[in-house]
């Protein structure tokens, strides 16, 4: 899969870099404000990782999904109507904002899980910030764990923790995703050989129907499970 681990990456298919009006219409100012920081926030990361900048940690980047992706997953999430979602990897909480804002509109929830502390404590106030925070239970620790603690099945699914990971997540992350419900993954490239490892390994699992929308930096992998 591409992305997380390489900055000289294509940045994105359709980054939604050229906003119409009325894409902004209806959201308001301290969403958007905040979501507009992250954003140049975000350009401003990739490319002090490009540089090679001296002391540069890639474990505290933003590595924030592509505008276009965050702006299709609001928009599922207003025609599924989740009562339960479920995010795996927070980073500065780019994508959170995004979710925990659709969560508001739709009357769901989010439980969002992150293993780096610093990053998530950022998240928070992003959060904040967006006056978001009753929308979103952040949970700290190794997702790897923490799926197996968090219970019940999930109605909206957002991975995108490290790719390297995915093999060990599925298996805790596909057994939450009820029966209709909808799953989506960032970076997942199909020409890419982690991705096709990634995806044979999704739809080996029973009632699993999935396919990929080239968006983003990679693609977004939206998967359901069926209902018997
Ligand atoms: C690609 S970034 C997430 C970007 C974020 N979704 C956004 O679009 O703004 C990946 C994040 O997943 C976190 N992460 C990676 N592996 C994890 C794990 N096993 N459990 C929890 N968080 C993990 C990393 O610390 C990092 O913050």
């Amino acid at each position: 899969m591409v992305t997380t681990k390489d900055p000289a990456a294509p940045r994105a298919i359709h980054d939604g870099g050229s906003l119409l009006d009325s894409e902004n219409r209806g959201f308001e100012p301290e969403f958007l404000k905040v979501v507009e920081r992250l954003e140049r926030e975000d350009i401003a990361d990739r490319e002090l990782r490009a540089r090679g900048e001296e002391g540069y940690n890639p474990e505290e980047g933003y590595w924030a999904l592509a505008p276009a992706t965050a702006r299709l997953l609001h928009v599922l999430i207003q025609t599924v109507v989740p009562s339960r979602m479920l995010e795996v990897g927070v980073s500065h909480g780019y994508s959170t904002v995004w979710l925990a804002h659709a969560a508001r509109l739709t009357g769901g929830h989010l439980t969002a899980l992150e293993y780096n502390p610093r990053v998530l404590e950022i998240a928070r106030q992003n959060l904040a910030e967006a006056g978001l925070t009753d929308q979103v239970d952040f949970v700290l620790g190794d997702a790897r764990e923490t799926l197996t603690t968090i219970g019940d099945e999930y109605d909206f699914m957002f991975l995108d923790c490290w790719d390297r990971l995915y093999p060990e997540i599925l298996p805790k992350a596909v057994p939450l995703l009820r029966p209709g419900g909808l799953m989506t993954t960032d970076n997942v490239d199909v020409d890419e050989p982690g991705s096709i490892e990634f995806r044979r390994l999704l739809s080996a699992y029973a009632g699993i129907e999935t396919t990929n929308v080239p968006i983003g930096t990679g693609g977004l992998e939206i998967t359901t499970r069926r209902q018997d």
